[in-house]
């Protein structure tokens, strides 16, 4: 199945040409084409994305990155048209929404548009491989699951029980604050450009993660939700009660490593004790955060120490990108679901 894929869910324009084969228990992606025109540099000075400069972006930026892929020399003819249908910002999800009807009725009539959850091409982008390289992650493996999930990104810290690749329920969330969006608010506090969590990255990597030792906020309860503002609102004190050294570069490095450290131990405790409770027999890691090194070789190890596989995203499609909405719309064609061709800004894993 050849598949045309659209995100412009946030501050990404991204479009990609995807070939899916194998079926709902081997899926397997060829990904020809993924461009990702990033708006980055135009929301950095706001601190955040603005989301009527992301709606003017992505109508700019939309017929370039398809014209990128058109100017190929591929016979690129879609079966079908995917675009992020949400969550997301709205303004911005209805310029994808809008484009992928326009390019359908003008250029491929005969392709069937599929409305994708975002979070889904999220969960799904560890099935993704560059071209010609062959899947590690193959799903005829029965013991892959059940499998614990946990999606983290700039909007949602999600813990999943997956049962197969396409039934799951949700085991906790974030009660306030996203993991990605408290690396965002505490690059900001240490005078950091956006988005926070490359350059906390960054910073810690040359600081000591034992120096301050912030609270891990309902680390031990029993249940599995998060709280990351508590976290954020201690890194908050800590730099105020210590203003003359707040842009001194070692006492930055050492918030940056001491902050990242309370966040990855959080995460990595409790998808370690649903691994354990669920007997499950592996671990997907996805979303923008799993770009972290820190978090992934923190699971990486926990899931060597519970006998139990890892998955993650290959690294170039860990933050927003087309591709995975591709891989999203594959497995959502084959168990024929469907999402409405509308913006929804709230849609819900
Ligand atoms: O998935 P994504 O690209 O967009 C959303 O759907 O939100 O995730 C973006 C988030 C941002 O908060 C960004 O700071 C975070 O992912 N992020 C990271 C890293 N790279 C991106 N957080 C920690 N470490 C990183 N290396
Ligand atoms: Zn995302």
């Amino acid at each position: 199945m050849k598949i045309l894929s659209i995100e412009t869910s946030c501050d990404e324009t991204s479009i990609a040409f995807v070939e899916a084969s194998g079926g709902i228990k081997a899926p397997r992606f060829t990904v020809l084409q993924n461009v990702v025109s990033s708006q980055i540099a135009l929301h950095a000075p706001f601190g955040g994305v603005v989301p009527n400069i992301a709606k003017r972006e992505h109508l700019k930026n939309l017929p370039l990155v398809f014209n990128t892929i058109y100017s190929k020399p591929y016979s690129l003819s879609p079966d079908v048209i995917a675009v992020t249908v949400g969550p997301g910002l709205e303004p911005a999800l209805w310029t994808g929404v809008n484009f992928a009807k326009e390019i359908r009725k003008k250029y491929f009539p005969k392709a069937k548009l599929v409305g994708v959850n975002h979070m889904e091409g999220h969960l799904y982008s560890f099935l993704l491989e560059q071209k010609k390289i062959k899947s590690k992650a193959q799903m005829t493996n029965a013991k892959t699951y059940p499998a614990v999930g946990l999606v983290v990104s700039g909007g949602h810290t999600i813990l999943l029980l997956l049962k197969s690749l396409t039934e799951w329920k949700k085991l906790g969330e974030t009660r306030d604050d996203a993991v990605g969006e408290a690396f965002d608010k505490v690059a900001r506090m240490l005078g950091l450009p956006y988005p926070g969590g490359p350059e906390i990255q960054k910073a810690a990597a040359q600081g000591d993660a034992g120096s301050i030792n912030f609270p891990r906020p309902m680390m031990k309860d029993k249940n599995y939700d998060f709280s990351f503002s508590g976290l954020k609102t201690s890194v908050l004190y800590y730099i105020r009660d210590h203003k003359e050294q707040s842009r001194n570069k070692h006492f930055v490095e050492d918030v940056a490593a001491s902050f990242q450290a309370a966040a990855v131990e959080t995460l990595a405790h409790k998808t370690a004790r649903a691994v354990q409770e669920f007997k499950a027999q592996s671990i997907i890691l996805a979303g923008g955060v799993a770009a972290n090194r820190s978090l992934r070789e923190t699971l990486e190890r926990t899931s060597k120490k519970l006998g139990v596989h890892f998955f993650a995203p290959p690294m170039a499609y860990n933050t927003d990108n087309a591709a995975m909405i591709a891989a999203a719309a594959y497995i959502q064609t084959l168990k024929k679901k469907n999402h409405r061709i509308t913006a929804q800004a709230n849609l819900t894993l």
